[in-house]
């Protein structure tokens, strides 16, 4: 084939993030938007364009890739090694999530272009290896990172993050709204903050990950047994254990507590923090939540996504 298109779910992490950088537990589900990324065969090198910027990659260079698309090209480096040969390829990338916002972007971005790449090399990829390769993209590209973004953008559906791997959770059906602050920021100097405080604090620091960490493996009796106001209050233990970490903010706190108030079962922060998003549990009073965020912030209903990374088409 000389052309063709894969594409990777976002997601919203429900429990854990940040404790699960630390050997935790993570509950994760992948979401209903998506990232797509069309790759064609052509002449010499790589070049990617989204939503108007195009750009010649250069590749193989020492150290960690920069610039905008620094996953594109450590994805296309791994791709390239695990086919054993390369090619010239062109990428167009649409984007259905918000960028640096928590709903695992770079993820879903380094999962698609994987696959395409992959793919258009004639080479077959389970889930599984996709999983594993899009963690040293993003080890590559930012340091210290869990497997919890590219494994759930990988097999889609709901995972537990444990001990380095990772089980597949059935979810329970989720009414989930997302709010987002639209402030910017960048996983790796939040995961470096809280690295920051574990070493000035370091028994302190582990207590309170070692609370999330509890509050995770509750949640995961909670989704078994499908009970929303247990798993509602837990998210909202975990969101104050996040903000006792350093990486909540005022206005993440007035959208959580404006979604708790018009009557969320529960609301937390997800993913890295500093900006990005929110998110609440709105299983009874869907419609009152979705209106009070929107009220104050971008806000969109999300359901869960039972489809991993796939080929389109
Ligand atoms: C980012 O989506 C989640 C963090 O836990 C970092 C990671 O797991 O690599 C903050």
């Amino acid at each position: 084939m000389s052309m063709l298109t894969a594409s990777a779910p976002g997601k919203v992490i429900l429990f854990g993030e940040h404790a699960v950088v630390y050997g935790r537990p993570a509950i994760v589900c992948a979401i209903s938007r998506r990232v797509r990324v069309t790759a064609e065969l052509a002449g010499d090198g790589v070049v990617v364009e989204q939503r108007g910027v195009r750009q010649r990659l250069r590749l193989g260079g020492e150290g960690k890739p920069r610039g905008r698309f620094r996953y594109v090209a450590a994805a296309v480096e791994e791709a390239f090694r695990e086919a054993g040969r390369r090619t010239g390829v062109r990428l167009s990338i649409r984007s259905e999530l918000p960028e640096a916002a928590g709903l695992g972007s770079s993820a879903a971005v380094s999962v698609a272009t994987l696959l395409a790449v992959l793919r258009l090399l004639g080479a077959e990829v389970s889930p599984g290896r996709l999983a594993e390769l899009g963690h040293r993209v993003e080890l590559r590209v930012q340091g210290a990172a869990s497997p919890t973004d590219t494994a759930i953008s990988a097999h889609g559906g709901m995972l537990y993050i444990h001990g380095g791997g990772y089980e597949r959770l059935t979810p329970p059906e989720l009414r989930l709204v997302v709010g987002d602050t639209r402030v910017k920021r960048r996983t790796a100097d939040l995961v470096a903050r809280v690295r920051s405080l574990h070493r000035r604090h370091e028994r302190v620091v582990e207590s309170l990950l070692d609370a999330i960490g509890a509050v995770t493996l509750a949640a995961r009796g909670e989704v078994e047994r499908h009970s929303a106001r247990r798993l509602g209050e837990l998210m909202n233990i975990n969101h104050h254990l996040l903000e006792a970490l350093g990486v909540s903010t005022p206005e993440l706190n007035r959208l959580v507590h404006a979604a708790r108030a018009a009557g969320a079962e529960g609301a937390k922060l997800t993913g890295a923090g500093g900006g990005g998003c929110m998110v609440a549990l709105a299983q009874e009073r869907h419609g009152e939540v979705l209106e009070a965020l929107s009220s104050s912030c971008s806000a969109f209903s999300v359901e869960v996504s039972a489809e991993g990374a796939v080929i389109e088409g």
